[in-house]
């Protein structure tokens, strides 16, 4: 079978990336990945990639007439890449409807909660501040809504009396990197399968 082409997607630091990037170079996941696209010129995740030797490109919204335009540009550059599967790591925005269209069931994303609880900003903040007693991760195919989707796997963490957003968001990240790999190297290996809100393939007893 062909190494997929993986496109990254990521605003800032770029662990989850580090980590497909990781497993794409040791054989665990079949597949390359081919190029990241930044929404932050100054990201963390741009320097790994150069270290990687993999191309990037920036698009930032400031230097797009609109919301539209940034959508456009940032559709034209991922076909630009010819992507199998896109990834989202830490990819701050919301994807147009253009993107999701063109790469229908394409695209992944990882939330640093147990979807469909606290989508959005600051996950692990709002899990601390609503005194639940487990959180964890989740990554899931990307629908048009704000982190909604076929949910692909999740993986639970416990939330103690004394943590804080950034504990948290600690024991979370630990369990982000493999679940994130295990789900690439499934996508791969072509063993998931989507019926409706359904994904199978990877949580067989
Ligand atoms: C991760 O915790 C990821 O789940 C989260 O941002 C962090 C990025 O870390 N993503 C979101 O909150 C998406 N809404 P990383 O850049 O080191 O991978």
């Amino acid at each position: 079978m062909n190494k997929k082409r993986i496109l990254i997607f990521a605003s800032g630091r770029g662990s989850n990336a580090e980590a497909i990037h990781e497993a794409a170079i040791n054989g665990t996941v079949n597949g390359e990945v081919i190029g990241v696209i930044c929404d932050h010129a100054d990201a963390q995740v741009l320097k790994r990639a150069e270290r990687w030797n993999v191309p990037t490109t920036v698009i930032e919204m400031k230097a797009c007439r609109d919301k539209a335009d940034f959508n456009e540009k940032i559709l034209e550059a991922a076909k630009s890449y010819n992507p199998d599967l896109i990834c989202l790591a830490g990819y701050m925005r919301i994807c147009g409807e253009n993107l999701i269209n063109a790469f229908e069931n394409k695209i992944i994303n990882i939330h640093p909660a147990l979807l469909p609880s606290f989508r959005g900003l600051h996950a692990q903040r709002q899990a601390v501040e609503a005194g639940v007693k487990v959180s964890g991760c989740t990554v899931h195919f990307v629908g048009t809504g704000l982190d909604d989707g076929p949910i692909i796997t999740q993986v639970a963490v416990p939330v103690y009396d004394d943590d804080t957003e950034d504990t948290l968001a600690d024991r979370i990240l630990q369990q982000e990197h493999p679940a994130y790999v295990r789900v690439v190297t499934a996508y791969c290996a072509d063993e998931l399968k989507i019926a409706g809100h359904h994904v199978s393939g990877m949580h067989t007893k």
